[in-house]
C-alpha cells in the first residue's frame, strides 16, 4: 500500500516533458510571447490554439531550440534547454518527432525510402533490419505494403500524413509535434487525421504536442488546451474548462470557429459513440501544395 503511494507521488513529481516558464520572446520592440507559462502532460495530447499571428510557429520553434527566450525557459523532461550546448541541443531534440503541416515528403523519393530516412541518417541498421521496421510502422499506421513503392504524389492528403507520422515516429520519440496537422485538409480527411493522432498518443504511448487554430479537430483530440491569444495563454484546461472559463476573447474565437458547443467530445475510448468516431475513414485526395520542408523526422531548420 506504502509503497504504491510512494510509486505514485514520485509519478506525480516527475516533471512534465514540455513545459514553459514565463516564456518571453521578443523580436526587437515586439514582444511575441509574453510571459507563456505551459506544461504539456505525458501520453496526452495537449493542443495550443490560436489566430493568426498569435505567436504559435515562435512557440513551436521555442520549444526545439531552434530560438532563445528572450526571457523565461523551455524545460524538456525537466531540463532547461536554453544553456544547452548544440550538441547537448541535438540529443533533447531526438526526443521529438516533427509532423509538418504538408507531410514535407521529399517526392523524389517513394514511401518507402521517405520513411526509412531517418534510420539510414541516424543510425547503422542493416537494410534487413530498416526493411523490417518501415514495414511495422506501416502496417501499424493501416498503410498497406503496396503503398510502400508509390511516391508521395500517389496517394492521398490522409495517407500522407499517415506516412509524415510513420516517419516521425521512425526514431520513437517521447513527443511528437504537429505543426497545424489538419490545415487545408477537406473534413473527412480531417477526421482521419484526428484519428491518427489519437492513434499515435494511445499505441505508441508518445505525448502529442499539436499547434493547431482548428478548434472542432482541437475538441476532438485534446485532453488539454491551451488558447494563445496575442502572446499569452489566456485560457488552459480540459476542453470543458476551456469552454467554461468566462473570457469573452476565448468565446468569440470559439464562436468564430462555427463548433456546436453543445456536443463536444474526445475521440477516443471515453467516447465511443461521439459523432466524430462514426465519420467513414475515406480518404480523400486533398490539393496539398508543395513545400519546401525537409525531408528527416527532425525538427526543420525553418518551421
Ligand atoms: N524572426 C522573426 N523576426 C521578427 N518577427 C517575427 C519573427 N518570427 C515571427 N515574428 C513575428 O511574430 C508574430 C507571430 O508570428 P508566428 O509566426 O509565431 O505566428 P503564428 O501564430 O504561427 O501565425 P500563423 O497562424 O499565421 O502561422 C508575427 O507578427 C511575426 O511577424
Ligand atoms: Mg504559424
Amino acid at each position: 500500500m506504502k509503497k504504491k503511494k510512494a510509486a505514485r507521488s514520485a509519478e506525480e513529481a516527475a516533471p512534465p516533458p514540455v513545459r514553459c516558464v514565463a516564456l518571453t520572446k521578443r523580436f526587437g520592440e515586439h514582444t511575441v510571447l509574453d510571459g507563456v507559462d505551459l506544461d504539456c502532460r505525458e501520453r496526452e495530447t495537449n493542443v495550443i490554439i490560436g489566430g493568426s499571428g498569435a505567436g504559435k510557429t515562435t512557440l513551436l520553434r521555442l520549444l526545439i531550440g531552434l530560438e532563445k527566450p528572450t526571457s523565461g525557459r523551455v524545460e524538456i523532461d525537466g531540463v532547461d534547454i536554453a544553456p544547452l550546448s548544440e550538441r547537448a541541443l541535438n540529443e533533447v531534440r531526438h526526443k521529438f518527432g516533427m509532423c509538418f503541416q504538408y507531410a514535407a515528403l521529399l517526392d523524389s523519393l517513394t514511401i518507402f525510402d521517405n520513411v526509412a530516412f531517418p534510420l539510414r541518417e541516424h543510425t547503422s541498421l542493416s537494410e534487413k533490419e530498416i526493411r523490417a521496421k518501415v514495414r511495422d510502422k506501416l502496417v501499424a499506421l493501416g498503410l498497406e505494403s503496396r503503398v510502400e513503392d508509390l511516391y508521395p504524389a500517389e496517394v492521398s492528403g490522409g495517407m500522407r500524413k499517415r506516412v509524415g507520422l510513420a516517419r516521425a515516429l521512425m526514431l520513437d520519440p517521447k513527443i511528437i509535434i504537429y505543426d497545424e496537422p489538419t490545415s487545408g485538409l477537406d473534413p473527412i480527411t480531417t477526421h482521419t487525421v484526428d484519428e491518427m493522432i489519437e492513434q499515435a498518443r494511445r499505441d505508441f504511448g508518445v505525448t502529442n504536442v499539436v499547434i493547431s487554430h482548428d478548434m472542432a479537430s482541437t475538441f476532438r483530440i485534446a485532453h488539454r488546451v491551451h488558447v494563445l491569444v496575442r502572446g499569452k495563454i489566456v485560457a488552459s484546461g480540459t476542453p470543458q474548462e476551456v469552454l467554461e472559463c468566462g473570457r469573452d476573447d476565448v468565446r468569440e474565437f470559439i464562436e468564430a470557429s462555427g463548433v456546436d458547443t453543445a456536443n463536444v467530445h474526445r475521440i477516443g475510448k471515453d467516447s465511443a459513440d461521439a459523432p466524430a468516431a462514426s465519420q467513414p475513414h475515406v480518404e480523400l485526395p486533398t490539393g496539398e501544395p508543395p513545400t519546401g520542408e525537409p525531408p528527416t523526422g527532425e525538427p526543420p531548420a525553418e518551421p
